[in-house]
């Protein structure tokens, strides 16, 4: 039976309950986790967010109607505990800070019984996560959930207090907003009021900031909750949160000062950790010829390096054909990987494939110089030597190397490098290694629409000395954007923007938009442009991602209280779910089956 907690007052959270207590009789309040009952003598541990201490009733020093209500006890009951604060009798636990410590009942109040809960709450729960989210209150009371919270509460007050203190404004933006097709997919919610008619959930509140930026606002922020239908992975939530931010009168450089900053006081302050500032840049350019990545890892070497030059002459078909079709040859070295069993090799090559290779070129260099090669018999002994030297390849070494077009030998070694970083055990999560990559294409060719899209969004600058180009070679125009990237994630993104109403008349040509259409879409912002725009620039995080790494977590869904699964459902609440026709008439909607639909 539930007992009320009339007359208590916790006075301490259980973790916060140290040897400096001891003498006093406090009250406690929470969830049991373990009762270990011994027969007059029962162990109680109870836990709320900050830790576990543990309460001991005992005949003798304990009443007997006490200990036989103690005795009761079962896991997730919660409970309010008055007693008194002792050192230990038994054993010291120093794996918990209370460890010294116990407390000695003299009131026990049960507040709520709880039913056996269908898994243990315990650190590294091992039960399958689908469980774990249906169940997530319970889930979130684990201590590693607990901790993924807390520091996620504590980035966004550090961060908050951080950029108001630069002058930033926290300024919030509608989150039913028209709907633009560029980018991912919208969320869409129909309109009661105007049938046939829609809003759509933000992608980014990219828009509204620059026209805070027209208003005068100087600077902006928001956490900002973001909607994009896209398919999921495990850096990727169909809603997640944004650190969103905009400048007036900057340029690369402000930007990226001023997030340098914000991000060395986030990593002191939570974890301890200096990051050495300036953060390294690197184009774009530079990241793809030697990481194969524009998110590129740099806490491991094994970078690519293009041997083009050096098999050009080969008579190998794959090299040659690549060759000649305007792509190009490059390997990676795994250092100490020649033994690698023709098995593995092969998985690599099928990993490969994966990523769209047509195949992978290997020479496993023996730990006595002589070497197994899949094209070894196509190429001459000097020219496989000419190769190996160029990829510096040593005794025991494994080569690797793709030909065909560059973005697919990018792509492919890119990933291949970070598969073998993986078995190699090369990726150390306590390490934090942070890069900007600089000077993004403005473009990128879509095969889809057969067309040319924004590389970033339609708004980004492109550079001054690029422009002579966008007619003649958009492809080669380079933008002023810039992504920061910290161990092989995209933790945050952002550019500087346009403000000259020609070059984004141009950029919307490039893009395929007729006048018009640009107008229909966008109107309010290039009408807003006419009435005096400061030159502009800004970033956005991902926020669940930043803390996914500072949490040394995998997954996004980690650090995200209530996330959704991959096919972009909720475990707990069922969303989405079917509604009542009386909703859809009001909404003038009629639901098409799936089969008319095709
Ligand atoms: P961008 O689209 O690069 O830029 O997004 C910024 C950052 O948001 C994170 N992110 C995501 N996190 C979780 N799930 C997703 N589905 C998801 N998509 C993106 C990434 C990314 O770096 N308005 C621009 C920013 C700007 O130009 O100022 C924007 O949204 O970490
Ligand atoms: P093949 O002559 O097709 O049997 O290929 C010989 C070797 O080259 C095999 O190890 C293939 O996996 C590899 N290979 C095939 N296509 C490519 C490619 N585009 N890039 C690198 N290696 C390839």
């Amino acid at each position: 039976m539930a007992e009320s907690m009339q007359g208590l007052k916790r006075t301490h959270r259980c973790g916060e309950l140290s040897a400096a207590n001891i003498g006093e009789t406090v009250t406690i309040m929470g969830w049991v986790q373990k009762n270990r009952n011994k027969g007059g003598l029962d162990f109680v541990d109870v836990r709320d967010r900050s830790g576990i201490i543990q309460a001991v009733f005992e005949e003798g020093k304990t009443d007997s109607a006490l200990l036989e209500k103690a005795a009761k006890l079962r896991a997730e009951y919660v409970v309010a505990i008055v007693g008194k604060v002792e050192r230990r009798s038994g054993a010291v636990n120093t794996n918990i800070s209370t460890g010294e410590i116990e407390i000695i009942p003299q009131e026990l109040r049960v507040l709520s019984e709880a039913e056996t809960p269908p898994f243990q709450v315990e650190e590294n729960s091992k039960t399958k996560e689908e469980v774990r989210l249906k169940y997530r209150y319970l889930d979130l009371r684990r201590p590693d959930m607990q901790r993924n919270l807390l520091m996620r509460s504590r980035v966004a007050t550090l961060t908050r207090q951080f950029l108001a203190d630069e002058g930033f404004l926290e300024i919030e933006t509608p989150v039913l907003v028209g709907s633009t097709p560029e980018g991912a997919r919208d969320y869409l919610v129909p309109s009661r009021i105007h049938h046939g008619h829609f809003y759509a959930l933000p992608q980014s509140p990219q828009l509204f900031k620059q026209l805070l930026m027209c208003s005068g606002c100087d600077r902006y922020f928001q956490l900002a909750k973001c909607f994009r239908d896209e398919d999921l992975r495990a850096d990727r939530q169909p809603e997640f949160t944004q650190i969103d931010m905009e400048l007036s009168f900057v340029d690369v450089d402000d930007v990226i000062d001023v997030n340098e900053r914000l991000l060395e006081k986030l990593f002191r302050e939570i974890l301890g950790v200096e990051v050495s500032l300036p953060i390294p840049r690197m184009t774009w350019q530079e990241a793809m010829d030697r990481y194969g990545s524009d998110k590129p890892d740099i806490r491991f070497g094994m970078e690519l390096r293009d041997v083009t030059e050096a098999v050009k002459d080969s008579e190998f078909a794959v090299f040659k054909g690549a060759i000649e079709n305007g792509g190009t040859v490059r390997g990676i070295n795994a250092k100490g990987q020649g033994g690698m069993p023709r098995k593995k090799i092969d998985k690599l090559v099928s990993f490969a494939k994966d990523f769209g290779a047509k195949g992978l070129a290997y020479i496993a260099i023996q730990e006595d110089g002589s070497v197994k090669s899949s094209f070894a018999k196509f190429m001459t002994e000097e020219e496989m030597k000419a190769l190996i030297d160029a990829m510096e390849g040593e005794n025991g070494d494994l080569l690797l190397f793709a030909a065909d077009k560059n973005k697919v030998v990018w792509d492919v070694l890119g990933n291949l490098r970070l598969e073998l970083a993986r078995q190699m055990d090369l990726l150390d999560k306590s390490e934090y290694k942070f890069i900007w990559i600089t000077e993004f294409p403005l473009l990128e060719w879509s095969e889809e629409e057969n067309r040319y899209t924004a590389m970033h969004h339609p708004f980004t600058m492109p550079m001054e000395e690029d422009l002579q180009y966008i007619d003649s070679e958009p492809g080669r125009v380079r933008a002023k954007a810039y992504d920061i990237v910290l161990n092989g994630n995209e933790i945050g993104g952002g550019s500087v923007r346009i403000f000259n109403p020609e070059i984004q008349s141009k950029m919307f040509e490039v893009l395929g938009f007729t006048p018009e259409r640009a107008q229909e879409q966008f109107g309010f912002l290039l009408t807003a442009f006419k009435y005096g725009v400061p030159p502009h620039a800004g970033l956005a995080y991902g926020l669940d991602r930043l803390v996914m790494l500072m949490a040394k977590q995998d997954s996004i869904r980690d650090v995200i209280a209530f996330p959704k699964v991959k096919d972009a459902s909720d475990l707990m609440t069922e969303a989405p779910t079917p509604v009542d026709q009386k909703q859809l008439d009001e909404l003038g909607l009629a639901i098409v089956d799936e089969e008319e639909n095709q």
